[in-house]
């Protein structure tokens, strides 16, 4: 079934067929195409181009075939190589000669530009909304955290002592600035490509604004080659994804290592964990696994949606139509993992004691020791010294700083006094961090303070 049969003398080809039709896939744009095609048969009328009567049966017609694809009466036949033929198809079927005046002043390149970015920009939203669903849940793990202890890492080495809060607050962060960036691009997209036809515009009368407005675009794009050849909003969109499953993938990565028997930091929910086949007293993090072994994916739809782009002359070439499938498999895959995460981490068990004990070994107080000394006239760099020294000594002995007595202190320096058990101790070294960004619980009050704001405000 062609809309383009009259040219040709042959029929075409089933492999050929198969190998062109893109219907088993943009199917999904069904809406997209119906919406956009309404507010252009309005326009038509608007313009004088088609008349009233013409527009309100073409308008009948479309919310027709909306509702019964929606209720799932009207099947998608294989035999229509795409959606928009699809949808004019069923169209005439129904309506007759009204059906076959909707594409004047139209091509199916400007009508599949605007339903992939009618959709990307709902799809942009919708993935904000989930973003912020998370951080909602991570806000909650911060507020209840605040004083719970726990070492903080560099090069996977106890380096200093921090709280869960800020560990999970910088996780807060990341996602914020993915939310920016999602704006960031909806507003750069927000251009309606209709009316630039197959390259060249029209010679139809056409009034852009007016569809635009209709559509919610904040205008009509500004060159006609452009519009039907310009995927870069989607290549936003999947680099911003690929950002996104990058940060689920760091986060699940280090609840995979808190899991594990090892660290024992956290407790991953029965109902996001999986059993092994062999082994009975395995209970494997196989969602937080999954999130992170998704993230390939979806850096591949971006590779191969820039791959496919990088040699393309103006305007439109069919290569184009190869955006669609690993961009829909790459949003589905990172709205499901967004789901998915925040669940697992809104169950999750955080176990504060043993993430303190962990925090109380590893001599992640030591850069406190320093500072102590400092306090009391020793140049830093002597001070790294000493303290190095009094590490050295417990290392050997298997004990923490804490555990030395002030004699063996003070047989290295004799700056130190009584009060460097107290300086030392986690509760400290902790509290002491008040400067803005760091873990002591006033300057995490505040943080979260402003986190709140930044979920209220967007
Ligand atoms: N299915 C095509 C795509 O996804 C629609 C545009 C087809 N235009 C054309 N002139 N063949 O890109």
């Amino acid at each position: 079934m062609k809309l383009w049969g009259g040219r040709f003398t042959k029929e075409e080809d089933q492999a050929v067929h198969a190998f062109n039709e893109s219907l088993s896939f943009d199917r999904r744009l069904y809406r997209q195409d119906i919406t956009g095609s309404i507010a252009h048969a309005k326009m038509l009328a608007k313009q004088g181009i088609v008349t009233a009567e013409d527009r309100d049966a073409i308008v009948a017609g479309l919310e027709g075939i909306l509702k019964e694809i929606e209720d799932g009466t009207l099947e998608f036949m294989s035999e229509y190589e795409d959606i928009h033929s699809f949808v004019e198809a069923k169209l005439t079927e129904r309506i007759g000669e009204a059906g076959k005046r909707l594409h004047t002043g139209r091509s199916r390149n400007d009508q599949v530009a605007l339903d992939m970015k009618l959709y990307c920009r709902e799809q942009a939203d919708e993935i904000s909304g989930l973003v912020k669903e998370l951080e909602q849940v991570l806000l909650r793990i911060m507020e209840e955290n605040l004083e719970t202890y726990m070492p903080g890492f560099t090069h996977l080495q106890k380096a200093q002592p921090v709280t869960l809060a800020h560990h999970t607050g910088a996780y807060f962060e990341m996602f914020e600035r993915d939310r920016g960036r999602l704006s960031d691009l909806r507003k750069r997209m927000n251009q309606c490509p209709l009316g630039a036809g197959a390259l060249a515009g029209t010679t139809y009368p056409l009034d852009r604004d007016y569809t635009a407005q209709l559509l919610g675009f904040d205008g009509p794009t500004c060159n006609s080659m452009d519009s039907v050849s310009d995927r870069d909003y989607l290549i936003e969109l999947l680099s911003a994804l690929s950002i996104i499953a990058m940060h689920l993938s760091r986060f699940c990565e280090e609840i995979i290592l808190w899991n594990s028997n090892e660290y024992r930091f956290v407790e991953i929910d029965d109902a996001y964990s999986t059993g092994s086949s062999i082994m009975p007293q395995k209970k494997n993090p196989d969602i937080a696994e999954l999130v992170r072994g998704k993230t390939g994916r979806v850096y591949g739809a971006l590779m191969s949606l820039l791959t496919t782009m990088k040699g393309i002359p103006l305007a439109y070439n069919k290569d184009m139509q190869e955006d669609k499938e690993v961009a829909f498999d790459a949003i589905d895959t990172v709205k499901n993992c967004l789901k998915l995460f925040a669940g697992m981490m809104s169950a999750m068990t955080f176990r504060s004691d043993v993430m303190a004990a962990s925090a109380r070994n590893g001599f992640t107080n030591a850069t406190d020791a320093a500072d102590y000394l400092v306090n009391k006239g020793v140049p830093f760099r002597d001070a790294h010294g000493i303290v190095g020294q009094l590490v050295l000594c417990c290392i050997e002995r298997g004990i923490a700083l804490d555990d030395l007595s002030l004699e063996e202190y003070q047989a290295v320096s004799p700056v130190f006094g009584e009060d460097i058990y107290d300086a030392i101790s986690l509760k400290t070294c902790v509290e002491k961090r008040t400067v803005a960004g760091a873990p002591g619980p006033q300057a995490m009050k505040k943080a979260i303070e402003a986190c709140r704001a930044r979920l209220e405000e967007s």
